[in-house]
Order: structure tokens, then C-alpha cells, then sequence
């Protein structure tokens, strides 16, 4: 490669929404094109490594509003805040060469044009959007999303609407992209073509709608300001507009792009496969060599969420167990392209396992008997035997391997056959018995030729992990004294790289064993515990005076009935003694949280005098006052027995 121009590689994760802190899935991609990223500058690659954050929309919107933000504040705080997204990939030494945050003025821009480009192409024209309205929430559905007919979010009824919008001319490329999908390797891995191609080109792909007018929180189309432009313009483009297209901040377009990969999960294949090309079509641009369609991590085989017993969060286990063994564990365990069951059992298996006892002693031992038996350094004489052709034969042989793994994406499988050379080469200490030798004077040639041996696979199995463990093959160099040069992939490809006379440094052990038992009973014991997290949002809502506070007639109020709504799995249905005759009825979305007779008898604080409304067909008179708990959970406030029915607070 050095004569030639250096090559490119381009490779991006899909930018996360900045709604929620990330967990342990979110990390999962990142860790995987670190990985890729760092593989292809050790092959000498030019390397762009994008990530980011997607920041519109109505959810974002929605949040803030809740918490009391702006949703500029809103993001600011979960991107740039403490233990926020940046922090989150510094602390996982991810190596991205840029970071792109849709909110970023040059980005803004670049949707603008690209918009009106399409617009003036004819390629975005303007319809009407029709569905399902909640008017309360100011929210459109789709009849799929409908919960019993009703908004899925109040459970209030929902009336058919239209309004005006942009749509992008998806179905003129439907043609284009099904030959992509079918006749091309774009798509991987290939059993996630037939998906595209039956579920959704087969059956018609009709036109996207790409601007909304319901919400503000996005970029305005220029033309026509009282849209926004509708996530996927917005969010796909990132992948060109972070290289400075149609904008003035960077100028690598044409170096960069075609990208080489967008890894994405297996739920944004669909947008990454069909609706990402059609747009490169329309703005005839040349299209990205791959996307890789990875699976999910599960947590007992669902979804992950916080309340499940397993510590998911991605400080936590990085604080505990180390970055780098995290990192491994991640590409390890689970096929890339398939789902897996994430587990905090697993993750201390395998750094039991893997990383203390096959990795971790292997070089301790290693560098230990060449100090106890050398003082460190080998001497240059060697004695050759039959029985070293086969680990030599496996070290020389890894890195191809190794190679055919990692260009697949297959990073499980490139992992294994290091591991593979790292077992080979514990079983020939037991074949080769150093002890042995160190005892008798006339075999110190064959024991340094053993011992030299195992530092050359040390050196290659380390240079090779490197991409996925940075910091423990920069230990491995630094013990068994390799230098920069002989970690290089060039000399992964080779045996006998190490001077003959290398001198070792011992260090600390790379990966202490973990006690299985121990430390599950510790995580259990700190889940019940709740742990104290974060408050999700630590700003106070828009100020009002005390007038108007006034206006809001909080009481103490008494449960004395409690049932739950037919057709309504969050809403209880309660009867209040409010201290006056006949009492209320209020109906709480608190039924995932409180069982009906665990209420009964307890006083709760109200807001009475709200407007009376019908929740799935229940009259509702006033709210009961609770809070979002940090874990997700929510409470209900409480008051004390002995503050009689009907109290004003003040
Ligand atoms: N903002 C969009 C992507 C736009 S890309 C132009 C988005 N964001 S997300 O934050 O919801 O998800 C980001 C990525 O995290 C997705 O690829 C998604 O599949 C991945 N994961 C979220 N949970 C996951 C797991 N439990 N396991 C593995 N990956 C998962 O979608």
C-alpha cells in the first residue's frame, strides 16, 4: 500500500436518540464499528468513523416539555451532560473521527437543500397526510397503532384527519432497490433481503411522507416554513451531510463517500435498505457498499428494559468489569448479525474463562518463567523440535483467518480462531513442560525456544485484539516486550517476528477473576436496593406566580373503592372521599404500578378542581398526584392518616 494513495474506509453507526440514557444495545453497535474502524487503520486504512445523536421530533418535543426544557436543553443535557452520550463513548475508548448531532447548524442546512433539491427535482411533491387524530394530544396515529380504537397514549377517542404535507416519490424506485436487494450484496447479512423484499416491495411501496406540521421541533423546510422536515431526511442524510456535503463545514465527500458500511439494528434495516437509497437515487449519488443488519441483545429473551434484575446500563459494567472485557464480551458472545440474550452471568463467564484463565495466564505465565529462568531476557541459542510445527503453523496461519472473519463482520468467529491459537498454545506448555527443562542445564536452547515461542504467540494473538481490547494489547506489547513495529499487522502475518534476545517486563494481571457467586448476590442486592441514579432532569418548569398556583385546589382525599377498566390495561378506577357528601370518581393511568386492594383505605393527594373528563368511557374527576421514580417505576404521594378528608394544601 505504500506506493499507492492510502484507501479509504468509511463506516457509521446510526445516530441515537437522545430521548432516554443509553443502555448496554446501544453500546453494542458503537463497541462493533470502534472495532471495524480500528481493524481497518491497523490495515492502513484511511479511516472516518462517524457516530452521533438524532435530536427532532415529537418525542424529543414531548420530554422536554415535560421536564421543563427546551428541547435544545433537553438533548444538550443527555449529549453533552455528565454520563452523557459523549461521555459514554470516551469512557468505552470509542475512536470515532467524528460526531454528528442533527441539531448542528451545517447539518440543518444540508437538509434544507437537500429538501428543495428533491422538491425541485419532482422527486418531493405536496399531498395531504390522512389518519387518526387525538386532539387533546395533538398527536396523529396510524389505525395500526390505535389501541382499542382509541389514542394509545390517553385512551381518549380519536377522529380522522388530514393535513397537509410533503411526501418523497419512494415508489418510482421500488424497481431499482428490489435489484439492489436481490442481485447485489448491499444487504447484510443475505437472510435479511428476503424480509425487504416480501414485507414491504413486494406488497407496494407507496410514497413516504417527509414533512409534518404538527409538531415544530425539526428542521423547517425553507420553502415552506410551517413544516418540519420528517426523520428520515433528516436523519439518514447525516451520513453525507458529516462529510460536508452541501455544506460549508468539511470538505471529505469525495474522499469518503461511497461509505464502506452502515452498521444499523435490525429495526432500521428497512429505512438504511430501501428508503436511503431511493434518496441517493434521487440525488444521484453512488451508494453506500453495505449495510449490515445487526441483531438485538435481549434480556430473557425481551426487549431491554430497567426493571428486569440485570444491570444493563453501560457505566455500571464498564466501572465494574473493566472497558476492554466488556468490549470483548459484547463481539464474543453473540453473532453479530443474529439476536442474543444478554446476561450479567454470561459477561462474568466469559472473563473467567476467556480472559483470566486462557489469556490472562497464558501471559503471565509466559513472562514469568522467562524472568524466573532467564532474568528476563532469552538468550539467542535455540533448539528446534518437531513437536512447535503445529502451534508455529497456527500462528503464522492466524491472521488470514482472522481476516476472512473480520471482513465478513463476523467478529464472534475472528475472535474465536484467536482463541483457538491461545488454547493451542497453553496445551503445548503442558506438552512442552518448562518446569522440566529449567531443571536440567543442557536444555536452556530448548527451553528459550519454547518460551520464544509463546511470547510469538502472545505478540500476534495481541496485535490481532487489538481492534477489540486497545488498552490490554497495549499491556500484552508492553509485557512481552513488542515493539510498535512488532504489533503491526504486517507482523501479525508473520512467526518470528521478536528479537531473539527480547526482554520481557511482568505487569499486573490483565483480567482478575471475578467470584461468579459473589458478585451476582452483590448485583442482586444493589438492584433491590435501587440504586440512587441520576434524576432524569434536574431543571424546574417555566416559573408561575402565586396566583396562579393558587388556582390549582390540591386536597387530601381517601381511597374507599378501587377497580380496574375493562379495555384499559393502565387505568384504575377509584372512589374518593374528598370530605364532601357523595365524594368523587377518578380514574389514574397507575395500574402497572398498584394493585386495586393495596390502594384501598390510603389517602392520596388530588388536584380537584380539573375539568371532569371520560377516560375509556369512565368519568374522571380531578388526578391523583404521583412521580416518576428514576427507575422508570411510578408513585403514588401518599399523606399521613391523620390529615382529615378534604384538606386544601397550600
Ligand atoms: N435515530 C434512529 C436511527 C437513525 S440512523 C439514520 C434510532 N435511534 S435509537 O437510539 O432508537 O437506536 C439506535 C440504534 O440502537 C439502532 O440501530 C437500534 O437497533 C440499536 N439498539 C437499540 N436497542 C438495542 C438492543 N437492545 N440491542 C442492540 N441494538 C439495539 O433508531
Amino acid at each position: 500500500m505504500e506506493n499507492q494513495e492510502k484507501k479509504t474506509f468509511y463506516i457509521t453507526t446510526p445516530i441515537y436518540y437522545p430521548s432516554d440514557r443509553l443502555h448496554i444495545g446501544h453500546t453494542y453497535c458503537t463497541v462493533a464499528a470502534d472495532t471495524m474502524a480500528r481493524y481497518k487503520r491497523l490495515q492502513g486504512y484511511e479511516v472516518m468513523f462517524l457516530t452521533g445523536t438524532d435530536e427532532h421530533g415529537q418525542k424529543i418535543e414531548d420530554k422536554a416539555k415535560e421536564a421543563g426544557v427546551t428541547p435544545k436543553e433537553f438533548v444538550d443535557n443527555i449529549v453533552e451532560g455528565p454520563r452523557g452520550v459523549l461521555d459514554l463513548w470516551k469512557l468505552m475508548n470509542i475512536s470515532n473521527d467524528r460526531f454528528i448531532r442533527t441539531t448542528d447548524d451545517y447539518h440543518e442546512l444540508s437538509v434544507q437543500k437537500i429538501f428543495k433539491k428533491l422538491y425541485e427535482k419532482g422527486d418531493i411533491y405536496k399531498g395531504k397526510y390522512v389518519g387518526k387524530y387525538c386532539k387533546p394530544c395533538e398527536s396523529f396515529w396510524t389505525e395500526t397503532q390505535l389501541v382499542d380504537g382509541k389514542c394509545p397514549d390517553c385512551g381518549r377517542p380519536v377522529v380522522d384527519a388530514e393535513e397537509e404535507a410533503y411526501f418523497f416519490r419512494l415508489s418510482k424506485y421500488a424497481g431499482r432497490i428490489q435489484d439492489l436487494l436481490e442481485n447485489t450484496d448491499f444487504l447484510q447479512p443475505r437472510s435479511r433481503v428476503h424480509e425487504m423484499v416480501n414485507n414491504f416491495i413486494k406488497p407496494g411501496l407507496e410514497d413516504l411522507c417527509v414533512s409534518r406540521t404538527s409538531f415544530s421541533w425539526g428542521v423547517p423546510v425553507d420553502f415552506d416554513p410551517k413544516h418540519v422536515v420528517y426523520v428520515w431526511i433528516d436523519a439518514l442524510s447525516n451520513y453525507i451531510n458529516a462529510l460536508g456535503y452541501e455544506n460549508g463545514k468539511y470538505h471529505d465527500f469525495d474522499k469518503f463517500w461511497p461509505a464502506d458500511v452502515h452498521f444499523v439494528g435490525k429495526e432500521i434495516v428497512r429505512f438504511h435498505s430501501i428508503i436511503w437509497p431511493a434518496i441517493l437515487m434521487a440525488l444521484d449519488l453512488p451508494l453506500p457498499k453495505h449495510v449490515y443488519g445487526h441483531g438485538w441483545l435481549l434480556l430473557d429473551g425481551g426487549k431491554m428494559s430497567k426493571s428486569k434484575g440485570n444491570v444493563v446500563d453501560p457505566y455500571v459494567l464498564a466501572e465494574r468489569y473493566g472497558v476492554d472485557a466488556l468490549r470483548y464480551f459484547l463481539l464474543r458472545e453473540f453473532p453479530f448479525g443474529s439476536d442474543g440474550n444478554f446476561s450479567n452471568e454470561a459477561l462474568i463467564n466469559r472473563i473467567n474463562i476467556d480472559l483470566a484463565n486462557d489469556l490472562g495466564n497464558l501471559l503471565s505465565r509466559s513472562v514469568s518463567m522467562v524472568e524466573k529462568y532467564f532474568g528476563g531476557t532469552l538468550p539467542a541459542e535455540r533448539e528446534a523440535d518437531p513437536m512447535d510445527e503445529d502451534l508455529v503453523g497456527m500462528i503464522s496461519s492466524l491472521r488470514a483467518k482472522y481476516e476472512e472473519q473480520m471482513e465478513q463482520y463476523a467478529f464472534q468467529n475472528a475472535l474465536t480462531e484467536v482463541f483457538k491459537v491461545i488454547s493451542r498454545t497453553n496445551k503445548y506448555i503442558d506438552e512442552t513442560a518448562p518446569w522440566a527443562l529449567g531443571k536440567d542445564e543442557s536444555k536452556k536452547a530448548r527451553l528459550a525456544s519454547v518460551l520464544y515461542n509463546l511470547l510469538e504467540s502472545l505478540r500476534v494473538c495481541g496485535a490481532l485484539l487489538s481492534p477489540f481490547m486497545p488498552q490490554s494489547a497495549e499491556k500484552i506489547a508492553e509485557q512481552i516486550g513488542a515493539s510498535k513495529e512488532e504489533m503491526s499487522y504486517e507482523s501479525a502475518g508473520r512467526y518470528g517476528v521478536l528479537p531473539a534476545d527480547v526482554t520481557v517486563h511482568k505487569g499486573a494481571t490483565l483480567f482478575p477473576r471475578i467470584d461468579l457467586q459473589k458478585e451476582l448476590a452483590e448485583l442482586e442486592a444493589q438492584h433491590a436496593a435501587k440504586e440512587p441514579q441520576l434524576p432524569k432532569y434536574e431543571g424546574v418548569a417555566t416559573l408561575i406566580d402565586i396566583e396562579q398556583f393558587g388556582k390549582v385546589d390540591l386536597r387530601v382525599a381517601q381511597i374507599k373503592e378501587c377497580v380496574s377498566v375493562k379495555r384499559a390495561k393502565k387505568l384504575l378506577k377509584l372512589q374518593l372521599d374528598d370530605g364532601f357528601a357523595g365524594g368523587r370518581q377518578v380514574v389514574s393511568g397507575i395500574a402497572p404500578w398498584y394493585k386495586p386492594e393495596d390502594l384501598i383505605g390510603k389517602k392520596v393527594i388530588i388536584a380537584a378542581n380539573l375539568q371532569p373528563v371520560k377516560l375509556c368511557g369512565e368519568e374522571s374527576s380531578g388526578m391523583i398526584l404521583a412521580t416518576d421514580l428514576p427507575d422508570g417505576n411510578v408513585q403514588v404521594i401518599f399523606v399521613d392518616d391523620s390529615v382529615p378528608n378534604g384538606s386544601k394544601l397550600r
